[in-house]
């Protein structure tokens, strides 16, 4: 019988993190799927509602104690992969999140500082910290991939209004009167300059990995109906996010291996996202 492949999700227990671990568990293909969590409370009452939501299965799906923003849980998750499985067939990293509401709320240097400071340590150097400690487990797959949940907010070309840019982006973007201080506006500055770094360190992965026949995406996966930014997926669909399960798909595809082609792309739905 065929090896079950093992994924790893980070932030596996809510939004599209939850939606890949199910799209993934309801794949006719096996798996073995690591549901990283913050919390393992957390991780098993998700597994209870997965396990409500998709009865029959091919895969098993297993609750893993995962903060990227702390070393010794990473180090433990590490130890725990390898002593278990020997190896990791995709890293899906999806934890992530925004918090530029917070720097709204206190517009001072200190809390610009603060917004920023753990936006960037959570969307860029805790996703590194995490690759970078479990590549040696991801070399020892036949099958090789690592995924990086970025935004279409990263989008250098989308912002400047290049042609890549939708009328949903347009929107997003409405031009802002001179003077100061500006009037609050609903920007995502640290979250968009986040995700960008967030390309460049897929890019950086890829070109490490290249010859170890590693394939490295990000997954731009559309604006999703999820907790992000802690308005909550009400409101969020109100402003015409869509279903998290589209990016469950989207990300079930690549780890698939249905965009291979696009390795070391910024994929989304409709094909390859603009930088
Ligand atoms: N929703 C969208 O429209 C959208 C669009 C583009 C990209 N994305 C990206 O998609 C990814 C998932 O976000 P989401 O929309 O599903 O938001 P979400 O509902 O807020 O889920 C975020 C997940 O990340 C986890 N997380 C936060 N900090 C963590 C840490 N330090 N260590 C480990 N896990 C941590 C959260 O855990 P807790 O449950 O413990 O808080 C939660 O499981 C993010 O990278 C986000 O930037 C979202």
């Amino acid at each position: 019988m065929a090896q079950k492949s093992i994924i790893l999700v980070t932030g596996g227990n809510t939004g599209i993190g939850y939606e890949t671990v199910k799209a993934l568990y309801a794949s006719p293909d096996a798996y073995v799927v690591l549901m990283g969590s913050r919390s393992l409370d957390k991780a098993d009452a998700a597994i209870k509602t997965l396990q409500s939501e998709v009865t029959e299965s091919q895969s098993e799906v297993v609750p893993i104690q995962i903060d990227i923003e702390d070393d010794a849980s990473i180090e433990r998750l590490n130890k725990e992969i390898e002593s278990k499985y020997g190896r990791l067939d995709a890293l899906v990293n999806n934890a992530g999140g925004s918090h530029d509401a917070a720097m709204r709320e206190n517009p001072t240097p200190a809390g610009i500082r603060e917004a920023f400071d753990h936006t960037y340590s959570l969307n860029v150097t805790s996703t590194n910290v995490l690759t970078h400690t479990l590549v040696p487990l991801i070399l020892k797959s036949s099958g090789p991939r690592i995924l990086f949940v970025t935004s279409g907010m990263s989008s250098l070309d989308a912002c400047s209004g290049g042609s890549s840019i939708s009328s949903a982006h347009k929107a997003g973007l409405p031009s802002i009167p001179a003077g100061w201080p500006k009037q609050p506006v609903l920007s995502q500055i640290a979250y968009r300059s986040s995700k960008t770094g967030l390309n460049m360190l897929m890019l950086e992965w890829q070109r490490f990995l290249k010859e170890d026949g590693v394939k490295v995406f990000c997954i731009s996966p559309g604006f999703l109906a999820t907790n992000l930014g802690g308005m909550g997926p009400e409101k969020l669909k109100e402003m015409g996010a869509k279903d998290p399960s589209l990016g469950g798909l989207l990300i079930r595809e690549v780890v698939e291996g249905k965009r291979d082609a696009d390795a070391g792309k910024v994929v989304n739905a409709a094909g390859v996202q603009a930088w």
